[in-house]
């Protein structure tokens, strides 16, 4: 057979795209449980758990509280965010290990179970309640009365409406105004009506002003050099004190609040030279579970302490896909990552797997809240009754969908922290 130059070069590019082909095919990441999730599996198993669950890691906890102890330092006084640590026994713990009694809360029940269980809790709304909340929560709690609640306030309008409420309640409220630093996220943003806010807080008897709080998430997430945007963050926030301080003389508070960060930018700010910011406080909660949402330079010295741990409840040896026959072996001859088939017990959560690693969504299966196929490759020896665990992507919202949290000490599961229904 006579070899022609064109033959030669046609079967040089069909082997170089083989080639290429064989490069882009997944390799097989498959293997059982690392030391860690091994250790986990095996508390778990002890405590006779049977469901999805929550768990809080204690000793890394533990460490995230020590980092941020560390980094916030004396420069500035500590909030705890509470829809991100939403349970009192968790919040208890944070509080005790920072000898912090402030929280910002972001709901009239939330709001409530803090002023019931924490008896000197300074809470500061982190979004603005409907003043009807605000009434309804006065009326009802004996609590609420007596506690430091600094009740947030947005704009005129709802300034007109807190100003109604302290007059018909002839109570006086502390009014925390907030701020657009950057977020757009609505707050006072433009200084004449900021000023004018001013005026109707120092003419009434019943209002008096408190401090300001602005958020500024967007520092770490917008293109850009950060320093730049804090920079710009604390220059906006500053000439919004420096009209607090001239608006209101005389009524400018001795210790006023001025709320800013969260758990991205925390750090940020703790590294600021002195004087180089008027803000009082941090807030912060999520990275002190780091959730993978947080995965972010700014918070390297935070470990993940939160993983969701659910039983397998079915492991099949294959991976077939309904209507579609051969396909599941097809996908799993290309990925061997989809070989196998692990049915948890519930799934479809704000979360990724993390361990065993190597296991996989089906991209074509879909997903579910009640049986999830997650596939994984040979390799992976889960069986029925062992576990799989995931990563909540966040905290806020996921970690109440799991009822009490369980707590490791590193060993064992040591205590049952309910969380807020
Ligand atoms: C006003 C305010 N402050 C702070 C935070 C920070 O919370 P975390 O530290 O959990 O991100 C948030 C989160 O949404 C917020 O809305």
């Amino acid at each position: 057979m006579k070899i022609t130059r064109r033959k030669l070069i046609q079967g040089g590019l069909s082997l170089s795209a083989l080639g290429g082909l064989a490069l882009l095919k997944p390799s097989d990441l498959g293997a059982g449980h690392s030391q860690y999730f091994e250790g986990l599996s095996q508390a778990i198993k002890q405590a006779e758990l049977t469901r999805p669950t929550l768990i809080i890691d204690k000793q890394k906890l533990d460490h995230n509280i020590a980092s941020l102890k560390r980094r916030i330092g004396q420069s500035y006084d500590y909030r705890m965010v509470v829809k991100s640590l939403p349970s009192i026994p968790l919040l208890q713990h944070i509080a005790n290990q920072t000898s912090s009694q402030r929280f910002m809360v972001f709901n009239e029940q939330f709001l409530l179970k803090i002023i019931e269980h924490f008896e000197r809790a300074d809470v500061l709304l982190g979004k603005p309640l409907p003043a009807l909340g605000a009434k309804k929560i006065l009326e009802q709690s004996s609590q609420a009365k007596g506690s430091a609640i600094r009740w947030l306030v947005d704009s005129p309008e709802r300034l007109e409406n807190y100003r109604d409420l302290a007059q018909q309640r002839q109570q006086v409220l502390r009014l925390n105004l907030e701020i657009d630093v950057g977020l757009h996220r609505g707050g006072f943003s433009s200084e004449a009506d900021f000023v004018s806010a001013l005026g109707v807080i120092k003419s009434s008897p019943f209002l008096e002003f408190d401090g300001l709080m602005g958020y500024e998430p967007h520092i770490v997430k917008i293109p850009g050099d950060e320093k730049a945007h804090l920079t710009d963050v604390l220059d906006r926030y500053h000439s919004y004190i420096d009209l607090a301080k001239s608006g209101l003389g005389e009524a400018f508070p001795q210790r006023p609040i001025f709320n800013t960060a969260g758990s991205p930018t925390y750090q940020l700010h703790a590294g600021l030279g002195a004087g180089q910011s008027q803000c009082t406080e941090l807030s912060a909660g999520s990275c002190l579970v780091k959730p993978s949402d947080f995965d972010l330079p700014s918070l390297d010295d935070h470990v993940p302490a939160a993983f969701i741990a659910t039983p397998v409840l079915k492991a099949l040896d294959k991976t077939e896909i309904p209507g579609v026959p051969g396909l599941g072996k097809l996908m799993a001859w290309w990925n061997p990552n989809l070989q196998r088939s692990l049915f948890t017990y519930g799934g479809n959560w704000k979360a990724t797997p993390v361990s065993p690693q190597g296991l996989r969504y089906n991209p074509v299966y879909g997903r579910s809240s009640n049986q999830e196929m997650i596939n994984s490759s040979h390799a992976n020896p889960l069986a029925m009754n062992d576990w799989v665990f995931l990563r909540p992507t966040q905290s806020e919202a996921v970690f109440q969908q799991f009822g009490d949290i369980a707590v490791y000490d590193g060993d064992l599961l040591t205590e049952r922290w309910p969380v807020f229904s």
